[in-house]
């Protein structure tokens, strides 16, 4: 699986990514575009933390990635809510070291148009999509600021950019994660005061 990456990284780019027995987090990666990026953390030799509220499916994928030789480990973690995030964060770092890289990628699609998307359906996008990476940044990102360096990703959406079809919650609550991301880049945390 290395090899296979490294060489469409080779193909693609005029460097090499190498994150070897760095401690590298991928949030929503029990399926889909999460257990992707799991895999690709894999391939260049990070330390997989895969975490997912669906542990079942998050396990899955650890156990594949360790069956092909990589040091990985599933976490079951809500990310909207602050405790189980604080809680995953402490067995990330208990299981695996410090956290250098964060990928706020898990996320919900609750489809509806502006005038029918209940209360219910909007609070749960903004929870998960929105509050759900800025409680990961700062519970991961705790390591990243300890050791001085680090890097966290936000996965988005084209949603975010333009308004779409059914995407009444979805849209606005992914063109804030891209102001939180921009936000993050700005200040994460005010200088100490002299
Ligand atoms: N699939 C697409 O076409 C597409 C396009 C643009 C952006 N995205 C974004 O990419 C990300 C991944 O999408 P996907 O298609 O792989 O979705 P998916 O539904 O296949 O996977 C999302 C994962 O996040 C997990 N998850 C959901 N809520 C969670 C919570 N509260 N706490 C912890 N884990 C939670 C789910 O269990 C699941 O494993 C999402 O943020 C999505 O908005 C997807």
């Amino acid at each position: 699986m290395r090899q296979e990456i490294e060489n469409r990284a080779a193909a693609s780019a005029p460097y090499s990514l190498n994150l070897d027995g760095k401690v590298c987090v991928a949030t929503g990666a029990g399926s889909g575009i999460g257990a992707g990026i799991a895999r690709a953390f894999a391939g260049v030799g990070a330390h997989v933390a895969l975490v997912d509220r669906n542990l079942g499916g998050a396990e899955a994928v650890a156990a594949e990635l360790r069956n092909a030789g990589a040091v990985a480990q599933a976490i079951g973690c809500d990310v909207s809510d602050e405790a189980s995030v604080s809680e995953a964060a402490g067995a990330a770092r208990a299981a695996l070291g410090p956290a250098s890289v964060l990928v706020n990628n898990a996320g919900l699609l609750r489809a509806g148009p502006l005038d029918k998307v209940s209360i219910a359906d909007w609070n749960q996008a903004i929870a998960v999509n929105l509050t759900g990476s800025l409680l990961c940044a700062r519970a991961f990102g705790a390591d990243m600021l300890a050791t001085g360096k680090g890097s966290i990703v936000h996965v988005a959406s084209i949603a975010a950019l333009n308004p779409q079809t059914n995407s009444g919650s979805y849209s606005p609550s992914k063109a804030a994660v891209l102001l939180l991301s921009r936000q993050a880049v700005s200040g994460f945390r005010n200088a100490p005061s002299k």
